[in-house]
């Protein structure tokens, strides 16, 4: 359900689930894993981009999933264990520039993961929510770190707090997203985006990337959130969200 693909030095991990939103799985997030591990191997990879297929971006984690693996979830003896933390860890650690590719809707780690990205091209019907505290839940993927400080505190606060929908327009000003575009011209253009990075030095490309971002400070809140993340999906609270929108 990822899609892969190379061209030009760009490797292009498309989520390809587009009857469900492209909510991830645990199967899409060790093919999203390997994916990422693949390109920052292999030398002929000098960017990746993460895309969708169909009308949206992504609807967050599959909340069926969140049922299924709860088991899991309580065995694991480390976070790092579980196939969501180790997509995370990979996203974090990336050093190779990472191109998003944003259309329709982007809930939960379908915004928390652009926070990653160093490059963010979005449709103009794209539409971003955090609905993580209505969920019962806390956000995730650094996002309480790198939110507030790509949007300043209080925006931050709001948006997490109240999960209003953000759209493209907003997020454009608020410097989530570098370029909005109409839907037809959105591959286009995160994909000239991404052949731009591609051609540059690589090593001083991931000299300069590795200074504009402390993979280790991150990679300390994500496990921190994740650590109150996996403990909150077990609440009263979540586990009546989850069963909400299951049943609709
Ligand atoms: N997990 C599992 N399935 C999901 C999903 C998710 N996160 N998001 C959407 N889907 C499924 C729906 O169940 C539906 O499946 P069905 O056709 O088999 O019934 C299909 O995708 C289409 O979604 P639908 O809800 O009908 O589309 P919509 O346009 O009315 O609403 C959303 C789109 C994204 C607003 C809505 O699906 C939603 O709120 N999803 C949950 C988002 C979420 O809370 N994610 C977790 C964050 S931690």
């Amino acid at each position: 359900m990822i899609a892969r693909e190379l061209n030009e030095g760009v490797m292009t991990l498309r989520l390809d689930r587009p009857a469900k939103k492209n909510a991830l799985t645990e199967a899409m997030y060790d093919d999203l894993s390997e994916g990422l591990n693949a390109a920052a191997a292999d030398a002929a990879v000098r960017a990746v981009t993460i895309a969708a297929a169909g009308d949206d971006f992504c609807a967050g984690n599959d909340i069926a999933d969140f049922a299924r693996g709860l088991p899991r979830l309580q065995a694991a003896a480390d976070i790092e264990d579980l196939p969501v933390f180790r997509f995370l860890k990979a996203l974090t650690f990336f050093e190779k520039p990472l191109i998003a590719a944003v259309q329709g809707q982007a809930v939960g780690v379908g915004v928390t993961m652009l926070l990653h990205c160093d490059l963010v091209a979005a449709a103009d019907d794209a539409r971003l929510s955090l609905p993580f505290l209505k969920l019962g839940l806390v956000p995730e993927a650094g996002s309480t770190l790198l939110l507030p400080r790509r949007i300043g505190h209080q925006r931050a606060f709001a948006w997490m707090a109240l999960g209003e929908t953000v759209a493209a327009g907003e997020a454009l000003e608020w410097g989530l997203i570098n370029r909005v575009v109409a839907r037809a011209e959105l591959e286009e253009t995160a994909s000239g985006m991404a052949r731009r990075v591609a051609a540059l030095p690589p090593n001083a490309l991931r000299r300069t990337k590795g200074f504009l971002r402390d993979g280790e400070a991150l990679w300390q809140v994500v496990r921190a959130e994740g650590e109150v993340f996996r403990d909150l999906l077990f609440s009263p609270e979540a586990q009546a969200a989850f069963a909400a929108f299951m049943n609709r």
